[in-house]
């Protein structure tokens, strides 16, 4: 099966009018990636090794979005929208390249599994000459129906094109086709198009193959795994299925998530065994979350890495960079970006920490804040190992604090801090015995005065 190849066709010329979006439509997400790139990703999962996009008129969008899903596809344009087949033919010279099998996918059912195409590719290869994924939906109305005859597959019918008999038929075409690639464009130039719609069915190379003796199968699919996206509502069903189906994987995987239809993932999310995950977290792009850490309820990540029993939350900010190394703890109302957060360090508070290095085992008091930006650049604060800084104090960056330096309280740190001195920024305390009482006296006579005056 692997020494067979494989050319994955994705139809993503949708019109896209029902998103209500200037993005096309396949370019909307889940998981934050794009529905496309889920395909993509099904079609290389099943051993697909080249791929051809088909995007129809003004498709540079999903083109250039292409270039970082799926780096090796080459696009072909639709120009006109005139079928499913005809969609397919506009990537006629990657067919024409010869490969074994052919899968042809719609970009806008990004929950397709790799394993239904690779059964498909299975079938392929025992013989068949199209292979059509088949499914049943809760209502048929709108699918193309299977029409089968003597246990074999004989043609698609559109809903359009129905009799009354053929459209109570609940075993509908899901859209997704395997076709052996030396007959591919035989069978595909000899579509027409006079049906209901005037348009070039895909479907039809199924009577046409059945018709010239070539075997022809249905395989099931799950409903839910193709389902097909026309709005946002079916957008967001599809999100809930693709996060329960993944929260469920990281379950399994040795996470415990307390309240899981709470907790989001990305597409790449990385979750390590005994995590803990409580309630209501986001994980944005690019987190990856290393074996025993904790992310406490509340928390918002993206472009992350939480190493090993390290504690975030709740209700923290992990930013793009942030690199928290082992037993690290970024507590409540803290912000951390593009900073290195070191073995056993501590960022309990009410703190910003961005452009950093938190050195080994130091200690960052509530509402610190590296000022790291003056409206023009970012600057860098360095943190030495064991360094403790004081609650309530601006670093402000460029800076350098010394290992085992200690900052007081309150401080506003201009100057490097050697290792292990301790600073002070701010101006001393001075106490006058008894003038307190004195200040409220003349306050209160002063007032009692303008009372008065007043009458
Ligand atoms: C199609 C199938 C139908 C199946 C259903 C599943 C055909 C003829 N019909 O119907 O049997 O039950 O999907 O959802 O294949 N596209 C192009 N260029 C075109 C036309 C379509 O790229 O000229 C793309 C669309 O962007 C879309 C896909 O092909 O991704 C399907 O087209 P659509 O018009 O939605 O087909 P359906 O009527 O839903
Ligand atoms: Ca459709």
């Amino acid at each position: 099966m692997t020494s067979r190849t494989c050319l994955s066709i994705i139809l993503a010329a949708g019109e896209g009018t029902r998103m209500k979006s200037a993005t096309p439509k396949v370019l909307h997400q889940i998981a934050n990636l794009p529905m496309v790139a889920h395909v993509a990703r099904a079609a290389e999962g099943a051993g697909a090794d080249a791929v051809a996009l088909v995007v129809g008129h003004g498709g540079d969008a999903v083109k250039k979005a292409a270039e970082a899903f799926a780096p090796k596809a080459d696009a072909f344009v639709q120009a006109e929208r005139l079928g499913t087949a005809h969609a397919v033919l506009a990537a006629r010279a990657a067919i024409a390249k010869g490969h074994d099998d052919i899968l042809v996918m719609f970009g806008d059912t990004p929950l397709v599994e790799a394993d239904s195409l690779a059964l498909a590719r299975q079938k392929l290869a025992e013989g068949a000459a199209v292979v059509v994924i088949g499914f049943r939906p809760p209502n048929p109305a709108g699918y193309g129906r299977l029409l089968e005859k003597d246990g074999r597959l004989v043609a698609i019918r559109e809903d359009k094109d129905c009799t009354d008999e053929e459209r109570k038929i609940g075993f509908c075409n899901a859209g997704l086709m395997a076709i052996a690639g030396k007959d591919a464009l035989r069978l595909l130039d000899q579509v027409g198009n006079s049906n209901a719609k005037g348009e070039f069915y895909l479907t039809d190379i199924v009577e046409i193959a059945d018709k010239a003796s070539l075997m022809v199968v249905a395989t099931e699919a799950s409903f839910e795994s193709v389902l097909g996206i026309n709005n946002r509502a079916e957008l967001a069903e599809a999100e809930a299925i693709w996060q329960k189906r993944r929260r469920r994987q990281a379950m399994l995987d040795g996470a415990t998530l307390i309240a899981p239809e709470t907790v989001y993932f990305s597409h790449d999310t990385e979750i390590g065994a005994d995590v803990l995950v409580e309630p209501n977290v986001w994980f944005g792009p690019d987190v990856k979350v290393a074996d025993g850490a904790v992310i406490h309820a509340f928390s918002h990540l993206e472009g992350a890495d939480v190493g090993p029993r390290a504690e975030v939350g709740p209700y923290a900010r992990l930013r793009p960079g942030a690199e928290l190394h082992e037993k690290a703890k970024v507590g409540n109302f803290c912000e951390v970006k593009k900073a290195t957060v070191e073995k056993g360090a501590k960022i309990n508070h009410l703190t910003y920490i961005g452009d950093a290095r938190v050195g080994v085992g130091a200690n960052i008091g509530a509402g610190t804040i590296t000022c790291n930006y003056d409206g023009y650049s970012k600057f860098f604060t360095d943190i030495g190992e064991g360094a403790f800084i004081g609650s309530n104090s601006s670093l402000v960056a460029p800076i350098v604090i010394g290992a085992g330096a200690y900052v007081a309280s309150g401080s506003v740190i201009t100057e490097e801090v050697p290792g292990d001195a301790l600073a002070f920024g701010r101006a001393r305390q001075k106490t006058l015995p008894g003038k307190g009482k004195e200040l409220r006296e003349r306050f209160a006579s002063a007032a009692a005065a303008k009372k008065a005056g007043a009458k």
